[in-house]
């Protein structure tokens, strides 16, 4: 009696083990967004998969990571790719993915992929300008006229030059998501105009030239990185920081720090990386691999872009509701806001100013 008991259990404990590894993994413990959790060991195994019956082992397993939550467009557009992958290498390759900054801050994972540490990620181009300062070109302030010029850009020719220039720092560029436009937002007051700025302490991400901007329009930039953001707000060790709709509200940002205006600084576009590192063991396992990531790279791109546009408006739409002040500029103050960044362009290089003169004419 006893034995066909334990032999129950043990066919009962079988059967959860199996129904309980199907799909896409979560990897356990993945944090909350905006929790200080970008400092998190990257100790964050993903659940072990059964493979389907008659599906091969893979023989590359690959790691992709993601500082935002698991229902945010580019960590949705992050499993399409993964999934692509996988089917279109015929199981051999598997990318797991990482959201919520389990492998580590935006800055940290750059380094790591320069050194095949981390095999893909997408970062925000902010950072990543650090390591390739002709980056910076794409991200002025008051660069683009809307996000469809935007768009030209970066889908052409020029879009396209700025991906292949990563080479040299370790990695390349595969793709570029959307990220919308960025706004100021603080917890001491409405901002109508330009003077309002004043003084306010700002996060700014980890760049030069973002910390340069907020010096221009008056405030004080604190560079940290996006997970320590909150809890900064909170205690009052920054006034405000800035991002698009979607930040704003899935790090909870606008319930400390209410007053959000529409000024749209910047669109600071998002590449989708890979480690030079991995290209080469890539292309060593099978040598049409390596284009078979670029397009899924590309067609991740288009399934982001559309999750974001969705996702922007349904995140405006909550952050209004849940009491954030939105104050739009009038034209006259814009106008100030955008002169007092001119010097940004006039310290530019001849070569970038000549790239600035082909954005505006796109
Ligand atoms: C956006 C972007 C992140 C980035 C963050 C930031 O949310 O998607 O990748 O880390 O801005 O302000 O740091």
């Amino acid at each position: 009696m006893k034995r066909t008991l334990a032999a129950l259990l043990a066919v009962l404990m079988m059967m959860a083990l199996l129904t309980g590894c199907g799909g896409q993994k979560a990897p356990a413990e993945q944090p909350a967004p905006g929790t200080p959790a970008e400092d998190a060991p990257a100790d964050t195994t993903p659940a072990e998969e059964t493979p389907a019956e008659g599906a091969k082992e893979p023989e590359l397993v690959l790691r992709y990571a993601e500082n935002q939550p698991e229902d945010y467009p580019t960590t949705q557009a992050a499993y399409k790719f993964a999934e692509m992958v996988n089917e279109r290498t015929n199981g051999r390759i598997k990318i797991d993915v990482y959201y919520g900054a389990t492998l580590g801050d935006e800055k940290t994972v750059i380094e790591q992929l320069q050194f095949g540490g981390i095999d893909f990620t997408r970062v925000s181009l902010s950072p990543l300008a650090e390591f390739n300062k002709s980056l910076d070109v794409l991200q002025l302030p008051y660069l683009y006229k809307d996000a469809d010029q935007m768009w030209r850009v970066l889908d052409g020719e020029i879009g396209q030059e700025f991906l292949d220039s990563m080479k040299d720092v370790g990695m390349q560029g595969l793709s570029w998501f959307d990220a919308g436009a960025r706004n100021f937002y603080n917890s001491k007051r409405e901002i109508t105009c330009l003077e309002d700025m004043k003084g306010l302490k700002i996060r700014v991400q980890e760049s030069e030239l973002m910390m340069d901007m907020v010096k221009a329009l008056g405030a004080e930039p604190t560079p940290m990185a996006y997970g320590d953001v909150y809890s900064s707000l909170q205690t009052g060790v920054i006034d405000g920081a800035e991002n698009n709709w979607p930040s704003y509200d899935s790090t909870s940002h606008f319930e400390v720090a209410k007053y959000f205006v529409l000024d749209g600084h910047t669109r600071v576009p998002e590449p989708q990386l890979v480690s030079n590192m991995t290209m080469d063991k890539v292309a060593a396992l099978d040598p049409t691999f390596p284009d078979i990531i670029r397009e899924c790279a590309k067609e991740s791109a288009q399934i982001e872009r559309q999750l974001w546009a969705e996702k922007e408006a349904a995140s405006e739409a909550k952050v209004r509701e849940g009491g954030a002040v939105i104050t739009e500029l009038s034209p006259e103050e814009m106008a100030k806001f955008q002169e007092a960044v001119a010097p940004l362009y006039e310290k530019m290089s001849d070569e970038d100013k000549a790239i600035i003169e082909k954005i505006k004419a796109a």
